[in-house]
């Protein structure tokens, strides 16, 4: 992922910017970059999105180390290692797919090392500006309590196909009905 960011260098420019993995849904009806945005701007800091997750489920995530702020929604990041074995994670704090970046981040990865799995991890970037401030900008988190899919995961997949289907004014009650035929059988 770190690889990955860094190729937008040159399309970027000196500006900040959003990242968003294409795996991780976010229900629009729930919003989040929104709050991340606005969080930025209020302090010019990173911003990633965080969501508890039980502590079984840590290593498939970037895990943060948090002190709160004055907004509840709203955190200092103090540390972070990417998909930590569950007795060393700092928290069950999952970081999921949506970021909002200084371009200074940039300069951090050129320097980043391979991490986990030998990929220049983004998570490692950040660990870096959490624990560095004045190089590149701290870290804040906002914690999300809405509704997030991972389509990485088949399961998650289909119920997110499904969830947001049913709602739809357009294909919604059609979806209802055919889906009480079909778990009858
Ligand atoms: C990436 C990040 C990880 C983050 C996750 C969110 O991992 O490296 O820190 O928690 O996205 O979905 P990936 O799922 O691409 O392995």
């Amino acid at each position: 992922l770190g690889h990955a960011v860094l190729r937008a260098k040159s399309h970027v420019g000196e500006h900040s910017f959003a990242v968003l993995l294409g795996d991780d849904v976010i229900d629009s009806r729930d919003p989040l970059l929104e709050r991340m945005l606005e969080v930025h701007a209020a302090t010019g800091d990173n911003v990633i999105a965080l969501m508890e997750v039980p502590r079984d489920q840590i290593h498939l995530y970037g895990s943060a180390a948090i002190e709160t702020t004055s907004d509840t929604d709203v955190v200092i990041v103090t540390e972070l290692v990417e998909k930590p074995e569950p007795e060393v994670a700092p928290s069950n704090f999952a970081v999921i797919g949506r970021y909002v970046l200084r371009h200074e981040i940039f300069e951090v990865l050129e320097k980043t090392e391979p991490g986990r799995g030998g990929e220049i991890q983004l998570t490692d970037a950040l660990q870096f500006a959490a624990q560095h401030p004045e190089v590149a900008g701290g870290v804040r988190g906002v914690v999300f309590s809405g509704r997030r899919y991972d389509t990485g995961d088949k399961l998650d997949f289909i119920r997110a196909t499904l969830r947001i289907a049913i709602d739809r004014e357009d294909i919604g009650p059609e979806l209802r009905g055919w889906l009480k035929d079909f778990s009858k059988d």
